[in-house]
């Protein structure tokens, strides 16, 4: 068994091979976090004959995984192989929209495809491990790595989150075309105060448990091998230090036996968070707390060992993260074939083959979502008038790559216009209006978003002018979200805002097509233009996807996955809030819970989205208005396709807990179903709701069902649908 043979080459290690298995390097190119002041290349090198390296990240492509992995595999003792791990984000070099984008969807069959079309390329090109999927749940879209996530629900993410592990991961583990999943970034960094990048994070345990964990207790189930603890404190324990959440809560309640990789350099940062007084302290607790792996802190290799000869550290710890290690390098079958992921051949063929376009073409379409379409505006007729497309983002074939995509070739998307110009029966003319940014979109460097140059406004006013209907891609360049770009305006950066309001005086006839990696706050364009069209960065396909739904060709049906602001101000904003005291202004004073200067509901409310056609739901019916705890409640509903064309809807169910020993969310998502109706067809969708969905977490976090009244609502989004309400006894 695999157990035997861990125990069986274990027994035959030094210590310093197996501190030299918690070891993990970067290569020799895209660093993806602060270059580190100690490890130079000759080191690594050094080290990596020695067989003080378990992993390399960031080494990709056959040639170059083949190269690392003959030291490790030909030149070391025991030759044991390295586990080659990347940042598979949304796709190798085919993309799949980003992961928000894809959250969008709702359609989990698609993004689990999605996920294998990457474990696929990835793994053909020599990699048999991924960063992800990322299942921070975050509500705070002033925070760049909410386009990586699923957004801001639990019950969603944990949902998505299941579909990208199975994806990744496959049926089979040590088949050559799935790689090994990483459940990040445990716990709590989508929280981080005021959306701002590695800040820290205070949280209630119920919030912690009924928020936080569900998604990651998702991957465990699932059977996620890896583990990606976070740069962020909770409640004052930087993650990479914390018992509570790594020994307890994952290897201990969750029984967890797979391995911790740090995040890059975290261990050794619990020094400057002031948890740490230096590196053999920082590596000692680390390791005590459950961290398995060094990801860039050079730490573990320089401390370890002495800390375990000096009885710092108990050997057992060691063996315990070794043994967790080699497990999943033994599932993957690296032993048995340390070369399987590197066959040139199958890199060559399978590396943007045109399945993989295809299916990302897909993802992309089921990823978009319509916020507004007055007058139906959308979908345009395909002949006989004039289109004025406008904006940069609108022929940029680099930004819809979106951020987190280091092994995709910069400008291979197929850009908004390249995707209009297919449809060659109207006429289409194109001006760019204003840029985005001043600065180029290299993924190291800042993105400044005050541009300030207004010589291309005439141009794009002419071309509007003249036209039936203007197109305007406006939003974020693909690297003003992701890792490190929280912001603090979430406005359409630069001049966009100005160039939409001055084309939109001489032709209010608009479609904006945002693309953005975050909810963005368009007031005045909710108000005032009649279409609006989430794109997002939607990868490589991005141009043919935005055509085809704005032609018809494909009816939009994405809901979204989190709430969008109406500005900066009300963020965080979630729809699964907590009521105040005073959620009403009951008798006309200034004393309820609202601004003065805004209102206080979204701009677009999560689970919103339209589609060409219309739906009606009607005949909510409840099975048992008197359930038991541990009943199974049936749920059902009548929803008609009412319009003219064909389409899907996500049909959502939220219930609201109406008095519990702790204060419960004014909603919560409990179910959904993806149905496709065609013109005039009825479906009956039912749900089903055990305790898991009526129970909750207390502040001990402990899981808890109460009796009592729960409210029902089914519709098309979060803000409305038919209610009803049944007693708990
Ligand atoms: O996987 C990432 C992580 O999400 C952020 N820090 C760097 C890691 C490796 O690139």
């Amino acid at each position: 068994s695999i157990e035997d043979r861990v125990s069986f080459l274990m027994k035959e290690m030094t210590i310093e091979e197996k501190v030299g298995q918690m070891n993990q390097y970067n290569g020799t190119w895209d660093f993806t976090g602060p270059r580190p002041e100690s490890g130079s290349e000759e080191l690594k090198y050094e080290h990596l004959k020695q067989g003080w390296v378990g992993s390399m990240l960031s080494v990709r492509g056959v040639k170059e995984v083949l190269a690392v992995q003959k030291i490790a595999v030909e030149e070391t003792r025991l030759g044991i192989p390295l586990i080659f791990g990347f940042d598979v984000i949304h796709g190798y070099k085919t993309l799949s929209p980003i992961p928000l984008a894809e959250a969008a969807s709702w359609d989990l069959e698609a993004i689990k495809k999605s996920a294998s079309i990457a474990a696929d390329e990835a793994s053909a090109s020599g990699l048999n491990w991924t960063f992800g999927p990322n299942v921070d749940i975050s509500n705070d879209a002033r925070w760049g790595r909410v386009m990586e996530g699923a957004g801001e629900d639990p019950y969603l993410g944990s949902k998505i989150a299941i579909a990208r592990v199975k994806g990744f991961q496959g049926e089979k583990l040590d088949a050559n075309n799935t790689i090994a999943a990483c459940a990040k970034h445990f716990a709590a960094y989508g929280f981080v105060e005021a959306g701002r990048e590695y800040n820290g994070v205070d949280m209630s345990i119920s919030k912690l448990y009924n928020t936080v964990l569900p998604s990651f207790k998702a991957t465990v189930d699932a059977g996620v091998r890896t583990f990606m603890n976070s740069f962020n404190i909770l409640n004052g324990v930087p993650a990479t230090g914390n018992s509570y959440l790594q020994r307890d809560i994952l290897k201990g309640d969750w029984e967890f036996n797979g391995f911790v990789v740090s995040d890059w350099a975290s261990i050794g940062e619990m020094i400057t968070h002031g948890y740490a007084v230096d590196g053999a302290d920082a590596s000692a607790k680390a390791v005590e707390a459950g961290s398995d792996m060094d990801m860039e802190s050079h730490l573990y290799v320089t401390e370890l060992v002495k800390l375990v000869k000096n009885g710092t550290v108990k050997e057992s710890l060691v063996d315990d993260a070794v043994r967790r290690i080699l497990r999943v390098k033994f599932e993957l079958g690296l032993f048995d074939d340390p070369y399987k992921y590197c066959d040139e051949n199958r890199e060559k063929k399978t590396i943007g083959n045109k399945a993989n376009n295809e299916a990302v073409l897909d993802m992309a379409k089921k990823s978009i979502v319509l916020l507004k379409n007055e007058g139906n505006l959308l979908p345009l007729k395909k002949s006989g008038i004039k289109i004025a497309l406008i904006g940069a983002l609108a022929s940029d074939k680099n930004s819809p790559l979106g951020s987190w995509r280091i092994a995709a070739d910069d400008d291979t998307a197929v850009s908004v216009l390249e995707g209009m110009q297919k449809y060659k029966s109207n006429k289409l003319v194109y001006e760019k209006g204003t840029d985005v940014s001043t600065d180029k979109q290299l993924f190291v460097q800042e993105v400044k978003i005050n541009y300030t140059d207004f010589s291309g406004f005439e141009a794009a006013k002419k071309v509007a002018k003249e036209a039936d209907v203007v197109i305007m891609v406006l939003g974020e360049i693909g690297f003003q979200s992701g890792e490190g770009r929280s912001r603090t305006e979430l406005g359409l950066p630069g001049n966009q805002q100005q160039l939409l309001e001055e084309v939109h005086e001489v032709n209010p006839n608009i479609v904006l097509v945002l693309n953005n990696g975050r909810p963005l706050s368009i007031p005045w364009a909710a108000e005032n233009v009649p279409a609006i069209v989430e794109a997002w960065q939607l990868g490589t396909q991005t141009g043919n996807a935005v055509a085809e739904v704005l032609y018809g060709d494909y009816n939009p049906s994405g809901k979204l996955p989190m709430s969008f602001p109406r500005n900066v101000g009300q963020c965080p904003i979630y729809y699964n809030s907590y009521n105040t005291g005073r959620p009403t202004n009951k008798d006309n004073n200034v004393f309820w819970s609202h601004y003065i200067d805004a209102e206080k509901s979204p701009l677009y409310s999560f689970g919103y989205g339209l589609s060409y056609t219309t739906f009606e739901y009607k005949n909510l019916k409840i099975n048992n208005l008197n359930p038991k705890k541990g009943e199974v409640i049936s749920i059902s509903v009548e929803v008609t396709n009412t319009g003219n064309f064909d389409g899907k809807e996500v049909v959502q169910l939220y219930l609201n807990d109406e008095v519990a020993s702790i204060v419960r969310p004014v909603k919560e998502l409990k179910g959904f179903e993806l149905i496709t109706l065609k013109k005039g067809e009825t479906k009956k969708v039912v749900f089903k709701l055990t305790d898991k969905e009526m129970g909750f977490y207390n502040n001990e976090g402990a899981f808890n069902v109460e009796e009592g009244v729960f409210n029902i609502m089914v519709g098309g989004n979060s803000i409305e649908g038919l209610t009803s309400k049944f007693e708990l006894k």
